[in-house]
């Protein structure tokens, strides 16, 4: 062991740390079915539920300089000064890419995981992922990922759509309000129903796991689109729970790691303003779903040359009808940083939108590409302005700082806000 490793092992190793010990003898267990098998998430006494989301971590590059091991350091040092500056934390969201797959070994590419979920278990901190399509390659499997988190009892992340192919992280966490205990099936069971539903989509892309194109020896792209097998599924089982909740709409957010065409029309026109969208607009235009796939289903990379098939046109359907739902945040483009308001047709999108946001976070990992500052955009939902359904979102910088803090209202994007500042950082 060189000495940058044998810090880094100390740094990493969770013995050392007294953390709570993996499940033992979990395996491959993919059907953790919502609230059964660990305590539910509830909304804290004074009636809040705070989220913070760190998206594209890029755990695992060039294991074999000292660049890559270094960035990893980074990418825990901004973890831990985000919970730290938000001790109010009750769920972290893993929004995508926390390892970066083509740069891993097949061995050992998943021991990514253990590090990356530290300082959660640290602070005692449940934790739910929507993979990327980095978490996907040759060498690293979401099924293999999705296993080594549920080893650790704090994970929520789960698997609920089992059609093959159709991706691992699609899943819902209902948070419950304070006092209701769901798992009391008594008479009185028909009261505590969620207050708030988190719907995790797994938007695939990368490669499939150890297959080679038997012509070219390539490894094989993986769709990148929320499979309309998915969309089905969240509609059967919105619509049962809606039915369980007397018919009420429930209050949603999703989480989904690629954004939507409809992210990239709304950039392009009307375009992002710095006081009315603030936040860092500087991956334009920004990469969506479906890019890179044709209309056939086909991958350009497979002889084609499509800029965008269009699948994503089910996910983005549902998302623009679902009422209750808020919110969607994503990752992947690193360098955007805004909420938009979706709001009717937007030029070049069929489907019209229904004043739900789609927001980007802050790139919170050192791996990956682009050196924007690293952050975590925090979520703060109160059962008080869920009646409005109304929430506030900030992003929390690795320098401690707070920005593009705004309130994702009924004049959302009409109101006027502070630009936020487009700061960049390095490897020290
Ligand atoms: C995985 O194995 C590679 C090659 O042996 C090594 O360089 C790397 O440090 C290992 N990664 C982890 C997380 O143990
Ligand atoms: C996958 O892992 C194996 C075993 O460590 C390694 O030899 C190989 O180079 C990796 N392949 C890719 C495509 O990264
Ligand atoms: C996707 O967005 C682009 C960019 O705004 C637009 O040109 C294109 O027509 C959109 N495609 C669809 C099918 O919505
Ligand atoms: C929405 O929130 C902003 C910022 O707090 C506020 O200025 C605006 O009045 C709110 N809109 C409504 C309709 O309450």
């Amino acid at each position: 062991m060189r000495m940058s490793q044998i810090l880094i092992h100390m740094a990493l190793s969770g013995a050392a740390l007294g953390l709570p010990s993996p499940k033992p003898g979990l395996g491959l267990q993919t059907h953790l079915s919502g609230s059964q098998k660990v305590s539910p998430l509830r909304f804290r006494p004074d009636g809040t539920f705070q989220i913070s989301i760190f998206e594209d971590l890029h755990f695992g590059e060039n294991a074999w300089e000292d660049w890559g091991p270094q960035q990893d350091i980074h990418s825990l040092k901004v973890m831990d000064t985000v919970l730290d500056a938000e001790p109010t934390t009750d769920l972290v969201v893993l929004n995508g890419d926390l390892i970066t797959g083509e740069n891993t070994f097949r061995e050992n590419s998943t021991d990514y995981v253990d590090q990356i979920v530290r300082p959660m278990l640290q602070r005692g901190l449940p934790w739910a992922s929507a993979y990327g399509n980095h978490d996907s390659d040759f060498n690293l499997s979401t099924a293999d990922i999705l296993a080594r988190e549920t080893q650790w009892p704090n994970a929520r992340t789960a698997q609920m759509v089992s059609e093959p192919d159709a991706g691992v992280s699609n899943y819902y966490l209902p948070v419950y309000p304070r006092g209701c205990n769901p798992a009391c099936k008594s008479k009185t069971s028909s009261t505590c129903q969620p207050a708030l539903l988190l719907w995790f989509f797994d938007s695939r892309g990368g490669f499939q796991y150890q297959q080679q194109d038997s012509l070219t020896g390539k490894p094989v792209p993986f769709p990148n689109w929320v499979d309309a097998r998915v969309v089905d599924w969240f509609q059967r089982t919105n619509a049962d729970l809606v039915r369980r909740a007397g018919g009420k709409a429930i209050p949603s957010l999703a989480f989904v790691h690629i954004p939507t065409n409809a992210s990239r029309a709304l950039q392009a026109m009307p375009g992002v303003d710095k006081h009315r969208q603030p936040g860092i607009d500087d991956d334009k235009p920004l990469s969506q779903q479906a890019q890179g796939w044709c209309p056939d289903g086909r991958p350009s990379t497979g002889g084609g040359t499509c800029a965008y098939g269009g699948q994503d046109e089910p996910f983005m359907r549902t998302v623009a009808s679902t009422p209750g739902l808020m919110a969607l945040f994503s990752g992947h483009d690193h360098g955007d940083t805004w909420c938009y308001k979706w709001e009717g047709l937007v030029p070049g999108v069929a489907v019209e939108g229904n004043g739900v946001s789609l927001c980007f976070g802050q790139r919170s990992g050192y791996g990956g590409y682009g050196s924007w500052i690293r952050g975590a955009r925090q979520v703060v939902v109160s059962l008080e302005k869920l009646e409005g359904r109304v929430i506030d979102t900030y992003i929390r910088l690795e320098s401690g700082e707070v920005v593009g803090a705004v309130t994702l209202n009924s004049t959302y994007g009409q109101d006027l806000y502070p630009a936020t500042p487009n700061d960049k950082t390095h490897l020290p």
